[in-house]
């Protein structure tokens, strides 16, 4: 990277983010139809001051995304998507936007009086995939989070619906605020309703009692 244009990364409103074709093509080409949740949803959460978006830019080009939603019962940052640019990949970009989020989602957290807890993610079951070479890269994905502190949480979990469909079985994966332990049983399941009430029903529109209806497996 010693050779390459600085990396620019920054949180960005609602208003920039609509008009950024750059940033939604990264995000279109990164997340299959069934996990990617509707652009209004994003842009939502801005305006609603409970979710960030990070760009990150080299010279004048988008190489990267992030968002986040900042969850409060327990106050915790939860990285909603995470991308580089397909041709900027295993550069190291990913972290540095991961860390990048992280930052941005404890400040603003601190800013409402709250201290993060942790970092905590969905990724994609390898044991899932439709194919031996997804399975690979879902492998390489969770072995890059590790890279990054992550940790595979034991407890079953769905990802909601986002759009018409099915629920997505999926892992989950923290990473304590410095000093914090990994969260046990008690908190993790305080993580999952978090992330279902806070993020999928208000932020989503998902209807509650389907919400209820997964909690219950
Ligand atoms: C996961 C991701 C953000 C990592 O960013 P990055 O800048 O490439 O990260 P690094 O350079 O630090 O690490 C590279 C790792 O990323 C993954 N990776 C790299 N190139 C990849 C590619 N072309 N396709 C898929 N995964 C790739 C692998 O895990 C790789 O690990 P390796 O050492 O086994 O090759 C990036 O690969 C990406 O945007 N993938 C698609 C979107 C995604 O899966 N996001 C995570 C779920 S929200």
């Amino acid at each position: 990277m010693t050779d390459r244009a600085p990396l620019c990364l920054e949180c960005v409103s609602a208003d920039d983010l609509a008009g950024d074709g750059d940033w939604w093509q990264i995000y279109d080409s990164s997340f299959p139809d069934d996990e990617r949740e509707p652009r209004a949803v994003i842009l939502g959460s801005l305006r609603a001051g409970t979710g960030l978006a990070v760009r990150t830019r080299q010279g004048d080009q988008v190489v990267g995304l992030a968002t986040v939603h900042l969850l409060y019962q327990p106050a915790a940052v939860f990285l909603v998507y995470l991308a580089v640019a397909a041709e900027q990949r295993g550069r190291k970009i990913g972290g540095e936007v991961l860390e990048y989020a992280w930052e941005a989602g404890t400040r603003r957290l601190a800013e409402q009086g709250r201290t993060a807890t942790g970092l905590v993610w969905e990724v994609d079951r390898p044991d899932l995939a439709p194919t031996s070479q997804d399975e690979v890269i879902r492998e390489r994905r969770i072995a890059f989070f590790q890279r990054q502190g992550g940790t595979l949480l034991s407890r079953p979990y769905v990802q909601p619906a986002l759009r018409a469909g099915r629920p997505v079985p999926m892992h989950l994966m923290v990473r304590p605020a410095p000093g914090n332990p990994v969260p046990g049983p008690e908190t993790t399941e305080a993580l999952v309703r978090a992330i279902y009430h806070e993020k999928y029903g208000r932020a989503n529109g998902i209807p509650e009692a389907l919400l209820a209806e997964l909690l219950r497996g």
